[in-house]
């Protein structure tokens, strides 16, 4: 597998050497599907299935084609901890909007018991702070513009209480959803929609887990199988009703060791942006991204590294680059100084 940053470098010479487009047939949308997917395909590691059926949606969304009675799309992202399903989103809304924050989060988290699902469509006529119709509904990122979808994501959905779930059941059907208060409603229907879920990754992984030992590791795990263990996982929790508003359902697979370094890279790009702000820049060796990938625990995925980098990596950097004000540069050390990390100030690199 090649790293993040030589696989970038490589989708840039490939684009380079495409004929050039004549252009796209002129609908209101303005966004260019092919590269929007190859952008997130750069920018989440793994994942292709998912991200080919995200592409596919937006081909139609772009060609204008969707009904207008609902939403664009509604896509639900299955899939254990720390996989990019999130991410995968606001990469989205950057791609589209130009701003990882351009969407609108529900986070069903926050909505888990049943008493806050007034906090999604506000407050019915007679309670407190029904007039000011306050709701987590963000109309403006909804409705997105006439040339660009809005990105509506509800997170973590098997944690919604049964009441969301059926405030949900009209926004997915008719892209419509009048606040209890009753002077406003909400339009969806120019939104894709996200929902992301882990139902079914546990039984997910327990099955995939026996192909591991013993004689079934000379055989693979069938999809067929998977895709019945999700579909029952989800069938469990709701209604063939809901299932059924759902335009597409996308697995989001687990992150094997052999990717542990490209989610490396991407983490370390984050620090690095970071970096720059104080003018430095990071270069760190191969031992200390080994170092740093050892013993990659697969079950919490990207969150795994996300976490050595902030517990291991950044403070020593901080450390370093806090002692030295003036050096133009000088060392971090990982593992008591068995490991270097370089980091120079941002004008001495090339
Ligand atoms: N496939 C991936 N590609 C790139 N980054 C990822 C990927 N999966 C997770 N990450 C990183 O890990 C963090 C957690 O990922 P997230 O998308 O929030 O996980 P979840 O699947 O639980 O929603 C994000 O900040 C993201 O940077
Ligand atoms: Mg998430």
């Amino acid at each position: 597998m090649p790293f993040a940053n030589e696989r970038l470098a490589a989708n840039k010479e490939l684009l380079a050497q495409r004929p050039v487009k004549t252009g796209l047939r002129q609908t209101r949308f303005t966004f260019d599907p092919d590269q929007v997917l190859q952008q997130l395909q750069n920018r989440i590691v793994g994942q292709q299935a998912a991200l080919q059926s995200i592409g596919n949606l937006l081909q139609v969304v772009r060609a204008d084609i969707s009904p207008d009675n609902r939403p664009l799309g509604v896509c639900l992202l299955m899939g254990p901890t720390g996989v990019g399903k999130t991410e995968t989103v606001r990469v989205l809304a950057e791609l589209l909007h130009g701003n990882s924050d351009a969407l609108c989060r529900i986070d069903m988290n926050t909505l888990s018991q049943e008493h806050y699902a007034s906090a999604l469509t506000g407050a019915p006529p007679g309670y407190v702070g029904s007039k000011e119709g306050h709701t987590l509904f963000d109309a403006d990122k909804i409705r997105g513009s006439y040339s660009k979808p809005g990105i509506v994501l509800f997170d973590e959905l098997e944690k919604a209480s049964t009441e969301v779930i059926r405030s949900l059941l009209n926004v997915l059907d008719s892209g419509l959803l009048t606040l209890p208060a009753g002077n406003k409603t909400i339009d969806f229907r120019n939104s894709l929609i996200f929902l992301t879920s882990n139902l079914g990754a546990a039984e997910l992984a327990q099955y995939q887990g026996r192909f591991q030992r013993g004689w079934r590791a000379l055989m693979q795990p069938s999809q067929k199988a998977e895709s019945r263990i999700l579909e029952a996982a989800l069938s469990k929790r709701f209604d063939p009703e809901f299932i059924n508003r759902i335009d597409h359902i996308l697995h989001y697979q687990r992150l094997p060791a052999g990717e542990a370094e490209q989610l490396l890279d991407l983490e370390l790009n984050k620090l690095r942006r970071r970096l720059a702000g104080q003018q430095a820049s990071l270069s760190i060796s191969g031992a200390a991204k080994d170092h740093l990938c050892r013993d990659y625990d697969q079950r919490y995925g990207a969150r795994d590294l996300a976490r050595r980098v902030r517990q291991e990596l950044a403070p020593a950097v901080a450390t370093a680059l806090l002692a030295e004000p003036d050096a133009t540069a000088f060392y971090a050390e990982l593992q008591s100084g068995r490991i270097q990390v370089q980091v120079v100030p941002a004008d001495y690199v090339k």
